[in-house]
């Protein structure tokens, strides 16, 4: 079945939302989801989205900028993190005016509170920027625009799963989709085509990442010739719940809540005298994997399952009630503790792709270091590479990009779509997609999909975490091959249409072996460390060689790397210290 629509958007996260928001008002749009929308992952997105608003102590938006700029360890794309900064007060103003319940100041402002790497002047000392409603910012936001969409009368397909792109040269006409309830195969036609699809922590063992989150659009992407933008910078969440890797929101630490060792000492004073438990993401990680490590982990034996704790008690009940109610549930749930009365055993989880779909400031895919865009196809969000995060993303920063460029992106679809030619597709365009999932729904014996997704897991978590090195990254990306190689013989169990999520599950395990391939084959050509990726080997960053962006294509069985400039015509690069 051929559908067209003038905008097709996949994913209805915040990122995918907005755009449709916005293209909708120029132009016929769909927005198609594995899910049903309010479940997306933005929804999971706790503790707040970033604006320099001034509401509670000076604040401006160039020390905003700076401050992303440096927490991505100069990998940032500096007009772009500009751009963020500036449009984020306004974008959280439209949220306050759709309708979103911040919480409020005294006076009746939106309330702010600190977040990791967030300072006042350029790195004095944190500052209160963090706007929130309570630790449920995400679903908050998602349920505003939701909403919003529904009154603008988008069309929304709800479970429906992308499984190809279709792309005639540079230009995009639509996608391929598999409809969960029946099990059809839909083209969807259009003159724009959005990718909203979220990350990709799903390829981790340890992650606060949902089930869904397993990377559709980059990998639909990656095997239509697309590279993909620094893919080995994969930010690990200091403070996952030990063992389940749910996460415990940073906004725990923005409240004042400590990080101990198992002798009750604040360990991070050591690692970051200035910022303190507010240091940047990867900096707080690694320094918790360096205390376990040395043995000052809570159960002392230097295992790498060993954690540390995260001290709330002092908060008291009232605080924890008023801004922390989620997380205070969570602990009750998953743990069996009060956060008023009892420190929260913690440890990293892998929680944020750093790269994706790389894009120009309006959401256009860039094919190539020449910035060649594909006409027609947008992506915005977590999937997408703008680049503001460069190699490690600040806290709250997530939100903000997904609403800054997932708007940008609506916006500039509304006009494209008006000016574009029509698309002619037909039935063949299906044809792929089709043949494969006749292949693995055959009903004949194959390899288990569940033993590969536990084994790439495990090798992930094992060879491209927090710490890595040229032999275990080289290990990964041969272990991450004969996977591959295993899945091209996996069939489903289930050889039923209504609702196959043995089917859906092999789809997305398809999808994350190629970007854990790709993610593990960037991070090996690597040769330094930088934000998020730490090399024992190399223990410095190498700005001569490595102050660059990564491409990375995937051509069947090979990665090949390109690389493309930095933009920092703003701030030079410097030594990160906090
Ligand atoms: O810790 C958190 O609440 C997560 C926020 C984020 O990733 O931006």
């Amino acid at each position: 079945m051929i559908h067209q629509f003038e905008t097709v958007i996949i994913g209805s996260g915040g990122a995918g939302l907005y755009a449709a928001l916005e293209a909708s008002k120029n132009s016929n749009t769909a927005v198609l989801s594995k899910l049903y929308p309010i479940r997306s992952h933005t929804g999971a997105a706790q503790g707040g989205i970033s604006a320099a608003l001034g509401n509670v102590e000076e604040d401006k938006p160039e020390w905003h900028a700076f401050d992303t700029v440096k927490g991505g360890d100069y990998l940032v794309d500096q007009k772009a993190a500009s751009i963020l900064a500036e449009e984020a007060i306004q974008a959280v103003y439209d949220l306050e005016n759709r309708g979103l319940p911040f919480n409020r100041t005294p006076e009746g402002r939106i309330d702010q509170r600190r977040f990791g790497g967030h300072t006042r002047n350029f790195g004095e000392g944190p500052v209160r920027r963090a706007c929130y409603a309570a630790d449920r910012t995400g679903h908050m936001i998602l349920q505003t625009l939701y909403q919003q969409c529904i009154k603008n009368e988008v069309s929304f397909f709800d479970e429906f799963q992308v499984v190809d792109l279709i792309l005639e040269g540079t230009k995009c006409s639509g996608v391929v989709v598999v409809e969960l309830a029946t099990g059809k195969l839909h083209i969807f036609s259009a003159k724009a085509v959005l990718f909203a699809t979220g990350g990709f922590g799903r390829m981790f063992k340890i992650t606060s990442n949902a089930y869904a989150n397993s990377g559709d659009g980059p990998a639909v992407c990656a095997r239509r010739g697309i590279p993909l933008e620094d893919m080995e910078f994969f930010q690990f969440h200091p403070t996952g719940i030990k063992g389940l890797g749910i996460l415990i929101s940073e906004a725990v630490r923005g409240e004042g809540g400590i990080l101990r060792n198992r002798d009750g000492e604040r360990f991070m004073e050591e690692y970051s005298p200035t910022l303190l438990d507010l240091a940047p993401r990867d900096i707080v990680a690694r320094s918790m994997l360096t205390e376990v490590r040395n043995g000052m982990g809570i159960r002392g034996d230097r295992q790498i399952d060993d954690y540390l704790h995260l001290d709330a008690t002092h908060l008291g009940k009232d605080t924890l009630m008023k801004k922390l109610p989620d997380i205070s549930e969570f602990c009750k749930t998953y743990l069996g503790i009060d956060p008023a009365d009892d420190p929260i055993p913690v440890l990293p989880t892998a929680h944020y792709a750093m790269g994706g779909i790389p894009t120009d400031e309006h959401g256009r895919v860039i094919l190539d270091n020449k910035g060649t865009i594909v006409d027609g196809l947008y992506a915005a969000g977590e999937c997408a590479c703008v680049s503001v995060h460069g190699a490690n993303r600040l806290g709250t920063n997530s939100l903000l990009d997904l609403v800054v460029f997932g708007r940008r992106a609506g916006k500039h679809i509304a006009q494209y779509a008006k000016g574009a030619d029509g698309v002619k597709v037909d039935e063949s365009a299906a044809d792929e997609a089709r043949q494969w999932i006749e292949q693995i729904t055959d009903g004949s014996e194959g390899p288990h999909g569940g033993h590969i997704t536990d084994e790439m897991q495990t090798t992930m978590m094992e060879k491209v975490g927090i710490y890595r090195n040229e032999k275990e990254m080289q290990e990964a990306v041969d272990e991450i091959q004969d996977l591959r190689n295993r899945y091209r013989d996996v069939r489903v169990q289930d050889t039923s249409s209504t609702f196959n999520t043995d089917l859906l599950e092999i789809i997305e395990l398809g999808n994350l072996l190629d970007l854990s391939l790709l993610t593990a084959a960037s991070a090996l050509d690597r040769k330094e460390s930088r934000g998020a990726h730490s090399r024992e080997d190399y223990p410095e960053r190498d700005d001569d060689n490595f102050l660059k962006h990564s491409l990375a294509y995937l051509e069947e069985d090979t990665v090949r790397l390109d690389y493309k400039d930095v933009d920092t015509s703003i701030w030079e690069p410097k030594p990160r210290t906090y």
